[in-house]
């Protein structure tokens, strides 16, 4: 079946590891026929959540208008969510993360986003799997709490440069990923 995929990257490198991997993953999901909208978050407009409240009071999802209401509709749309990222001070990168904290606004708006895939793609400079928790356990959380189903995860540690991606099998994993939506 044909599902609508909201990808949501977080690094500003437009040749790194999680971009490299972000396209493996999209040219085999539009392969098998899926739909994708790219949001790549570190060329956006994007502030923190201002927790006002007043989400959709103003028709649109947030009442701050920058880019977060351009990709809100689609992600309200979205059968699954993947969201890619490495990972910056054992966290999300603040661009990703200005992202995933204005998806809020979806639920003080009372939307039903419930019942959506989530999906994970994260690497770290270190060579360390346990790095990876600062981004995978906040994204596995989000997905329960929004009661979003995890349908996978591709961490890969040990990548630093440009390039590195292509040391590991990164970038097939992010492809067969696209088996599990
Ligand atoms: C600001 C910044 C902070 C980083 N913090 C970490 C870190 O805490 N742990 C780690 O293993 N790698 C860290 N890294 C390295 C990146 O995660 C690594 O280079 C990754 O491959 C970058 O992915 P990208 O090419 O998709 O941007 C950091 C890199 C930057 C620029």
């Amino acid at each position: 079946m044909s599902k609508k995929i909201v990808v949501i990257t977080g690094s500003p490198r437009k040749k790194g590891n999680s971009f490299a991997m972000t396209e493996a993953f999209i040219k085999a999901a539009e392969a098998k026929g899926h739909t994708v909208t790219r949001f790549d978050a570190a060329f956006k407009k994007v502030g923190g959540c201002h927790a006002c409240e007043t989400c959709f009071s103003t028709g649109k999802a947030c009442s701050f208008d920058d880019d977060f209401n351009t990709i809100a509709p689609a992600i309200l749309e979205a059968d699954a969510l993947v969201f890619t990222t490495p990972v910056y001070w054992y966290s999300f990168p603040a661009q990703i993360k200005a992202v995933i904290d204005r998806i809020y606004s979806l639920v003080v708006g009372g939307k039903d986003i419930a019942g959506k895939e989530c999906a994970l793609i994260a690497c770290c400079e270190e060579d360390d799997l346990a790095i990876l928790d600062g981004v995978r356990i906040p994204m596995e959380r989000t997905a329960a709490l929004n009661k979003w189903k995890m349908v996978g995860e591709v961490l890969v540690p040990g990548v630093l440069n440009v390039g590195d991606i292509e040391k590991t099998d990164g970038c097939a994993r992010a492809a067969a990923l696209a088996d599990a939506i």
